[in-house]
C-alpha cells in the first residue's frame, strides 16, 4: 500500500477540504482555516469527489470538511454522498459552526457523513454573540443536540479558550459535553503575529489542562499531533489542541489541506507554498498528474514549530 511520506517522515493520512470560505458568522478571531485570501473560486462536487479519489489512491483515508462554514453550500449532500462512495476513504467528518445543522444533521447522517465537529466557545447568548456577531446561541445548541440523535458521533464541540472571555467556562462546558454525551475540545487560541490581538486574547491553556487532568481517569494519546485527551470519572472525554509554538504538534502532523478554490497547502501556519491542483484538473490532466501535484505539496511540507 502507497504511504505519502514527506521529508520528516510524516506520514500524510487525512486531507481536510475546505469546500468555501463563505460563512454566515463573523467570529473577530476567525482565521479562516489559515486562508484568508479572499477567493470564491469553489470546487465543484465531481472535481473535489476527484481529488479525494486521487488523495485515496495515495493512501490518504480521512476527510474533513471545512470552511468558512460547509453547510452553506447547497450541493454539501452531494459532496458528501460523493466522498463516501471512494473505495479506501473510511472516516468523513465535517466542522462546522452548528447553525444550520438542527435542520441538516439526518441528512448529513444519509449522505455518509459520520461524525461532526462543531464550533461552540461559550454557554451565554450574550457572549456568543459577541465573539459570532450572530444572534445563534440557540441554534447552535439544537444543532449538536439534533447532530447526537442523528447518531454522527461523537459530536465534538470546539472550544477556543479567549483571555478574560470564557476562560470561566471550562467546567460548565465539561459538564454540558458529559450531560450530552459530547467530546470536548478545548482549544488554544492560535494567531499568526504576536500583535495586540493576540497579546489581548491569547491564554496559556495548560493550566486548564492541569486541572482537567486531575480530575482524569485515564489519558490517551492521539496519533493526531499527539493531542492529548482525557476520560474524566464518569466518561466525558476532554482533549487539548495546543498548535502554537509546539513542536511536538507539529511532529506528529499527519494531514494536508485542500484550499476552496483547489489549491493543496502543505502547513496550516504558511500560505506560500500551495501547490495547485484545480488548475491541471480543469485543463485535462491525468490521474498521474494530479498524484504529482500531491507528491509535490507533501514534499514541501516542513514542520512549522521545529526545536
Ligand atoms: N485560534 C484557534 N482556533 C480557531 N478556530 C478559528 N479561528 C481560530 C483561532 N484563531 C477554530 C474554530 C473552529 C476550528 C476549525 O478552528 O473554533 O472550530
Ligand atoms: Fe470563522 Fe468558523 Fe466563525 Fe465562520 S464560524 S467566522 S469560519 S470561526
Amino acid at each position: 500500500m502507497f504511504m505519502l511520506k514527506d521529508g520528516f517522515g510524516r506520514v500524510v493520512e487525512n486531507i481536510r477540504v475546505s469546500v468555501t470560505q463563505r460563512c454566515n458568522f463573523k467570529c473577530f478571531y476567525c482565521h479562516r482555516e489559515g486562508d484568508n485570501r479572499l477567493t470564491y473560486d469553489e470546487m465543484l462536487p465531481e472535481e473535489i469527489e476527484r481529488i479525494i479519489r486521487v488523495a485515496a489512491s495515495l493512501g490518504i483515508h480521512g476527510v474533513k470538511l471545512t470552511g468558512g462554514e460547509p453547510l452553506l453550500r447547497s450541493d454539501i449532500l452531494e459532496i458528501i454522498s460523493r466522498i463516501s462512495r471512494i473505495p479506501g476513504i473510511n472516516d468523513i467528518s465535517m466542522t462546522t459552526n452548528g447553525f444550520l445543522l438542527k435542520d441538516y444533521a439526518d441528512d448529513l447522517k444519509k449522505a455518509g457523513l459520520m461524525r461532526v465537529n462543531v464550533s461552540l466557545d461559550t454557554l451565554d447568548a450574550e457572549k456568543f454573540r459577541m465573539i459570532t456577531g450572530v444572534d445563534g446561541h440557540e441554534s447552535v445548541v439544537n444543532g449538536i443536540i439534533k447532530a447526537a440523535k442523528a447518531n454522527l458521533r461523537p459530536v465534538k464541540i470546539n472550544m477556543v479558550i479567549l483571555k478574560g472571555v470564557n476562560e470561566d467556562e471550562v467546567d460548565d462546558m465539561v459538564r454540558f459535553a458529559g450531560e450530552n454525551g459530547l467530546v470536548l475540545q478545548i482549544i488554544e487560541f492560535e494567531w499568526p503575529r504576536i500583535d495586540s490581538v493576540y497579546e489581548k486574547y491569547h491564554a496559556d491553556i495548560t493550566d486548564i489542562e492541569n486541572r482537567i487532568r486531575k480530575k482524569s481517569a485515564k489519558t490517551i494519546i492521539r496519533q493526531m499531533h499527539h493531542r492529548r485527551k482525557y476520560v474524566l470519572e464518569d466518561g466525558t472525554e476532554v482533549e487539548f489542541v495546543k498548535p502554537m509554538h509546539n513542536s511536538e504538534f507539529c511532529l506528529h502532523c499527519n494531514r494536508i489541506r485542500l484550499t476552496s478554490d483547489g489549491k493543496l497547502k502543505p502547513c496550516l501556519f504558511k500560505n506560500n507554498n500551495l501547490v495547485d491542483i484545480l488548475s491541471p484538473l480543469r485543463g485535462g490532466a491525468d490521474d498521474d498528474k494530479l498524484r504529482e501535484a500531491f507528491i509535490e505539496a507533501v514534499n514541501r511540507r516542513r514542520p512549522f514549530f521545529f526545536t
